[in-house]
């Protein structure tokens, strides 16, 4: 990625930035047992960087200026931990000039807040019997020295930018897409009734690493039988029985970005009279809601024809009677915006415009027979509509009885 994208990501944000506008995004921190490190999406989304508990800040006065703080490299820890990221190597990756060390922050931050009116900190959100997280006791404590200051979110910010794709986070994503079906094709080939759940994921993991990247997007939902009824079952470590479906819920990372894809299929090789039945109305709605996919459309209106057509299929299907009922056997809603984040920003009832890339899957569960379908694709929205970005990974009944 070049450090140009990221600028152009910081114009954007700032363009919404009243004058004397604060922005201070603390990067995540690394837990030390197990070792981990996953990147806050907003940090990683403005200043590029993927190190544990740098701070990036970003003031609007009459010219606006940014810094990076990054972690002091100390050579005797260096010995352990690897190097640190050097401040030439901060500026090269995030287009940032100005770098200096976390432990001049506190003194440093001080002139920023002094001079600022309003600020916004990615807060983020836990519940309020826990304790408050890095972002949170930092602002707490800004808010006592500098009453005049303002705090909000900056979700709110990001959503706009994040929201719309461009052209190389849309070529991660298909990469990421195209590599997911890879690892989903070979499910279909090798598993066998009798296999493990978890035994489905490693062949999905062999192909994402196989094929040069490195993490998946969020944990595997591999089901099969009444598991398939369960909407996020990741346990992954039931036996697979005859005559049952399994369904796969899986998606590679690449760059950060998330593919998410869930395709259903007779492990046997041979879908039974019900399970078809179940699959092809399914199936259909999938296809119908994809198509309505265009600028201008609500997602709240995808999810409304949604309903109308479960309503019809469950009741086909003799699954209830009154079409109010249909809460039984589908619980989620239609889709969500993806990128970073599986689940990415965007709101749940937002109008879709181009660049959006959100997911499109309708499920029927009904755990009394053993069956749970779901047919996610993800899907980008273009000036004429929308374009499938997982059209290739099949999910018709002769491709997955073939
Ligand atoms: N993989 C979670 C979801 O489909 O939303
Ligand atoms: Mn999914
Ligand atoms: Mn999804």
């Amino acid at each position: 990625m070049n450090s140009k994208l990221l600028t152009d990501r910081r114009k954007g944000l700032i363009k919404q930035l009243k004058d004397k506008g604060l922005v201070i995004v603390f990067a995540a921190s690394v837990s030390k047992y197990p070792r981990n490190f996953l990147q806050d999406k907003n940090f990683k989304y403005l200043a590029g960087l993927d190190v544990p508990d740098a701070i990036l800040v970003i003031s609007k006065q009459k010219k606006s200026v940014m810094e990076i703080f990054i972690e002091r490299g100390i050579p005797e820890m260096e010995v352990w931990e690897g190097k640190k990221l050097t401040k030439a190597e901060a500026t090269e990756i995030s287009g940032i000039q100005r770098i200096s060390f976390l432990d001049e922050f506190e003194r440093k931050i001080g002139f920023y807040l002094a001079s600022a009116s309003s600020v916004h900190a990615n807060l983020g959100y836990n519940n309020i019997d826990k304790p408050l997280n890095k972002a949170q006791n930092f602002i707490d404590k800004a808010k006592k020295h500098f009453p005049q200051l303002t705090v909000t979110d900056i979700t709110k910010l990001m959503i706009p930018l994040r929201s719309v794709k461009t052209k190389w986070e849309i070529e991660q994503m298909q990469k990421a897409i195209d590599i997911t079906g890879d690892g989903i094709k070979n499910i279909f080939k090798k598993s066998k009734i009798g296999m493990m759940e978890y035994e489905l994921d490693a062949i999905l993991k062999y192909e994402i690493n196989r094929n040069g990247l490195k993490h998946i997007g969020f944990k595997s939902i591999i089901a099969s039988g009444k598991n398939a009824a369960t909407l996020h079952d990741e346990q992954n470590d039931s036996k697979i029985g005859k005559d049952e479906m399994a369904l796969l819920d899986v998606g590679a990372a690449c760059n950060g970005y998330s593919a998410d894809i869930s395709r259903t299929f007779p492990v046997s090789g041979k879908f039974t009279k019900r399970q078809k039945e179940v699959y092809s109305e399914v199936l259909a709605i999938n296809k119908k809601i994809i198509k309505m996919v265009k600028p201008g459309i609500g997602m709240k209106e995808l999810n409304e024809k949604t309903v109308e057509l479960i309503q019809k299929s469950l009741i086909k299907l003799k699954l209830i009677k009154d079409k109010k009922d249909y809460r039984k056997y589908y619980m989620h809603s239609i889709g969500h915006h993806l990128g970073m984040d599986t689940h990415d920003l965007g709101a749940r009832d937002s109008v879709l415009e181009v660049g959006n890339v959100i997911t499109i899957e309708p499920g029927i569960y009904i755990p009394e027979e053993k069956i749970g379908v779901r047919i996610e694709d993800d899907i980008l929205v273009t000036k004429t509509g929308y374009k499938n970005l997982s059209e290739n990974i099949p999910k018709e009944i002769n491709e997955l009885e073939s």
